[in-house]
């Protein structure tokens, strides 16, 4: 009998193969063993190769911060609840809303507003260290004592915002992260390229392949209009000399929006905020900058324009901001694609948000030294070429008649609630913003 046959005269020897139809039989088996191996180390090439942490079509910029994707303490079922009850919906016909730059200035009021009126919202910020990132930090506190989750994140991990689709199908996207600040340019260029360009790219991409396909609102910036000179600043002037690196990333983002509507059926709104200021703002601009300089007895500088023209700004203050933005997401009609594909035609707008009564900068150092009751230390500069323009004034009829937007605030009421918030954050000048 065969098996008898096989079985080894010794144990532990095999007898040896003897017909030329065994020999056979053994190459066959051996034959069939490799093809199966192959199989096997190509499924094992194939998992490794595959999977998103590796992929390389997972993000458009080699982004260091997809390594914290892989590393830290994203994921789980933890984290997943917690950005399904951030972003749950508790009012009737509410949205669910993706914030990105939460941990921002516009972003941390954007997002209260928002979770104040029942909507659902998810926070993302990278809380880099373009200014003080502990101020960013009290921000998330605050957020997240109104319930508000910021994830710690960057706007290029499209693994990341996948990820975040994923888990929440969002209505609408308000994306306010940005590298903002002018003059910051001249020292760290790639900067605004990573964040304004690229990563608007990144938002967008993900956008587009969402099912749904969300809404999407974003800030752009007055610095469009460059070095214009017909006032007031009208959304149909034309935006081609942009005066920083900075204004010309806002101005590319408007030309991504238009690709991106034209081709995916994207809703895009872009918003031109006029230098918003107001309680938790940003120490890089002069309104905040020079409070803490007065209140240090230190000298401030304030810009002339040639021939001793006047430096002034459309100051806008926060709370109208929030309006508009809330105004321009309620607005919003539905994108039109699915899957990455354009089905009909899709909104596109643009809307200047400012206050439409332009300040001189010296005005707003006398206002502060009035609500500091503190001697401000005057010395006047020229106005150097490094990004900032002598003036910017909105005109706001077309955020007025299609967003319902009528700023209420003027320059004295909201500085004297920005230094009475900065009076109790730095505890009088005592702890000072660095
Ligand atoms: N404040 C103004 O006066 C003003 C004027 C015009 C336009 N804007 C625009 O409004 C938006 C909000 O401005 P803001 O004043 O709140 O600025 P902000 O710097 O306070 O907020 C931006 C937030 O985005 C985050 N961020 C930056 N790059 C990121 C990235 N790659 N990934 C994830 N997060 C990132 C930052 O950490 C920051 O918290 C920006 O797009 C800005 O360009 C602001």
């Amino acid at each position: 009998m065969k098996h008898i046959d096989n079985t080894p005269s010794t144990p532990g020897k095999f007898k040896m193969e003897k017909s030329p139809y065994n020999r056979l039989r053994l190459h066959s088996s051996l034959a069939k063993l490799t093809i199966w191996s192959l199989v096997f180390l190509g499924l094992i090439f194939i998992f490794f190769f595959r999977s998103p942490s590796s992929s390389s079509s997972g993000s458009l910029t080699s982004d260091p911060s997809r390594r914290s994707l892989r590393t830290s303490s994203y994921g789980g079922l933890a984290w997943e609840k917690r950005i399904k009850a951030s972003a749950k919906v508790r009012s009737r016909n509410g949205m669910s809303v993706l914030v990105t730059g939460a941990a921002g200035f516009v972003g941390t009021h954007v997002s209260s507003a928002l979770k104040r009126r029942g909507d659902g919202v998810l926070g993302l910020d990278n809380f880099n260290d373009y200014y003080d990132q502990s101020l960013k930090r009290a921000r998330q506190a605050l957020l997240e004592r109104s319930g508000v989750y910021i994830v710690e994140g960057d706007i290029n991990d499209v693994t990341l915002l996948k990820k975040l689709f994923d888990i929440v199908p969002f209505t609408h996207v308000m994306h306010l992260a940005a590298q903002a600040g002018v003059r910051y340019a001249m020292e760290n260029p790639s900067s605004y390229v990573h964040s304004n360009i690229a990563g608007l790219v990144s938002i967008l991409e993900v956008c587009k392949s969402a099912n749904p396909q969300p809404a999407i609102v974003w800030a752009s910036s007055s610095s469009v209009y460059g070095l214009n000179t017909k006032v007031p600043f009208s959304e149909k002037d034309r935006t081609d000399n942009p005066a920083s690196l900075y204004a010309a990333t806002k101005k590319a983002g408007e030309e991504i929006a238009h690709t991106y509507n034209h081709i995916y059926g994207l809703s895009l709104t872009g918003l031109r905020f006029f230098t918003v200021y107001g309680p938790w703002g940003r120490p890089d601009m002069a309104y905040f900058f020079f409070t803490r300089d007065i209140l240090k007895g230190k000298a401030i500088q304030i810009f002339e324009a040639p021939n001793h023209g006047t430096v002034a700004r459309d100051f806008t203050y926060i709370d109208d901001i929030v309006k508009g933005c809330l105004g321009a997401l309620d607005t919003a009609e539905k994108s039109t694609g699915s899957g990455g594909k354009k089905k009909g035609p899709a909104q596109l707008r643009v809307y200047n948000l400012g206050n439409t009564s332009p300040v001189p900068v010296s005005d707003l150092v006398s206002i502060l030294e009035r609500l500091l009751k503190v001697k401000a230390k005057r010395t006047i500069m020229k106005l150097p070429r490094n990004g900032d323009v002598q003036f910017t004034h909105a005109n706001i009829s077309l955020a007025q008649r299609e967003l319902g937007y009528k700023p209420t605030t003027d320059l004295r009421t909201g500085l004297k609630k920005f230094v009475r918030w900065y009076l109790s954050y730095y505890g009088n000048g005592k702890k000072s913003a660095q």
